[in-house]
């Protein structure tokens, strides 16, 4: 199968950060399909040699075990064209027409890694030039609208030059092996599904902490904050993957459906559900990994007085016969005390202990980050006479031990799966509208409500309101358990 990858944006960070060592990795594991041309367009002039050199630089910056040998990188460069390109002007689409007409190939991929505000136009000029016949797919990267109206200017403007199928919205969240591995889990095992209910399920905790800051994005960052930049995609696209209804088919409408249906069915805010079950938070200065690090008013291009979150905790229900009654609780907050991404389900505790000592319900964690794995918390027997002890015990699946060769990264399935038109792991408009009605409602009690943040020391879990949310139900973060 031939394909053309265009990347417009094809110098920017994201370009080279995350989709060109994806694309090698791809290469190098003789995934991508053979055939294939990447083509990065950008402003300045320059020629494939120069581009391909500037590439070759930027691998530097990749993982050891990630960087091409010179032979590797010669061969690989091969597949990178480049082309200037100003984004207003109609006559350059009108020769990226040409330049991919002369070829026909199978599939053409048209990745958006530019700034959101050239969404709307870029999607208008690339159907005015007629880039958008059934063979090709379109790929918007997050973050996609600041709220319900302009993701909703950003979706009829893909609508009115593509069909929906054709448009691919990433959260790479999505690539991640354990999320695949949380879908082998719910639905290639019949082992959990039992128990996967209200009746044996306490509550679900969704933790997504980093131990980074905003670094040099103050800017961005502070326009943006927490509940758009991870809880509107990353924890509500893992929430749905928990929460879900076990689909007909594994089609990606039929997935993508029962996704829809989670979103639909979240417990909707009022006002003072924000303030008594929505925690945000600031971090100020602090230490991290044993550094010294500043507080975010102190970062670069952060504003003085911002009260931007980089921290939120809430706790939310799923409406339906499933899990009603059932908390889930989402975290996620920059410059907290570790770089950790998991899930934990914890089960409920037995009806009528008969054991002496610990009494500790089990729980199932998903680990994401930084390994991802399985493990599966018991109490067993610990032995040694008299009265039975029981101590708890963890069963542990490291799938990086389990398939030591296949491992696949979130970027580099995401862009296969482009190329393969395998639609599973891409966002469906309808889920990413409602998931932005959701956390809507959260931004506009924040507006109406003069508190602010609550303040928390970098190097730490976050403000102490965040565990005293759990506690109210009895329960606690995994770190506190
Ligand atoms: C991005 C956010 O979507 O996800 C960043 O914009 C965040 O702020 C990043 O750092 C986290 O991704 P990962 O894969 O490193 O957990």
């Amino acid at each position: 199968m031939s394909f053309d990858l265009v990347l417009f944006g094809g110098t920017g960070d994201l370009t080279w950060r995350k989709l060109m060592p994806a694309l090698f990795q791809a290469w190098r594991h003789g995934k991508l399909p053979s055939g294939g041309r990447i083509l990065a367009v950008a402003r300045d002039e320059r020629s494939d040699a120069d581009y391909r050199a500037y590439i070759r630089e930027k691998f530097a910056g990749v993982d050891e075990s990630k960087q091409p040998s010179d032979e590797e990188f010669a061969r690989f460069a091969e597949l990178l064209h480049y082309r200037r390109m100003d984004l207003a002007k109609p006559e350059h689409y009108a020769g990226l027409k040409q330049w991919l007409d002369e070829r026909g190939a199978d599939t053409v991929v048209l990745f958006l890694a530019t700034s959101p505000h050239l969404f709307v136009p870029v999607c208008q000029q690339l159907g005015a030039a007629g880039i958008n016949g059934a063979n090709v797919r379109l790929v918007l990267e997050k973050p996609l609208g600041h709220d319900l109206a302009s993701a909703q200017a950003i979706n009829r403007a893909v609508r009115a030059s593509f069909r929906e199928e054709q448009a691919l919205r990433i959260d790479h969240y999505l690539g991640k092996p354990a999320v695949q591995n949380l879908m082998a889990l719910r639905f290639g095992n019949a082992l959990f599904e039992p128990l996967w209910r209200r009746e044996s399920i306490a509550n679900i905790q969704i933790t997504i902490a980093e131990s980074i800051g905003v670094g040099t994005r103050g800017d961005f960052y502070n326009t943006t904050g927490a509940l758009r930049d991870m809880v509107q995609n990353h924890a509500l696209q893992l929430l749905t993957m928990i929460a879900m209804e076990p689909p007909s088919t594994s089609d990606a409408d039929a997935i993508r459906d029962e996704k829809l249906k989670v979103l639909r069915s979240l417990k909707p805010f009022t006002p003072e559900a924000v303030a008594r079950d929505v925690v945000r938070g600031q971090y100020r200065a602090g230490t991290v990994d044993g550094k010294a690090v500043p507080g975010y008013l102190d970062e670069q291009k952060v504003p003085p007085g911002s009260t931007c979150e980089t921290f939120v905790a809430l706790r939310t229900e799923v409406q339906n016969w499933r899990w009603a009654g059932v908390p889930f609780y989402l975290r996620t907050g920059k410059r907290l005390a570790s770089r950790d991404a998991h899930i934990v389900v914890n089960f409920r505790e037995v009806p009528h202990p008969i054991f002496p000592g610990t009494r500790q319900a089990n729980k199932l964690v998903i680990n994401l980050q930084p390994e991802d794995g399985l493990e599966l918390h018991l109490l067993a027997a610990k032995g040694g006479g008299g009265n039975e002890v029981l101590a708890p015990v963890s069963l542990d699946l490291d799938f990086d031990k389990a398939f030591l060769s296949e491992r696949v990264g979130g970027y580099e399935r995401l862009l296969l799966d482009a190329i393969a038109g395998r639609l599973n792991l891409f966002v469906r408009s309808d889920e990413q509208e409602q998931a932005w009605r959701w956390v809507e409602t959260i931004h506009n009690a924040w507006a109406a409500d003069p508190t602010g943040p609550r303040a928390y020391a970098a190097g730490s879990w976050g403000p102490a309101a965040a565990s005293a949310l759990v506690a109210r139900d009895g329960c606690a973060w995994a770190e506190e358990q």
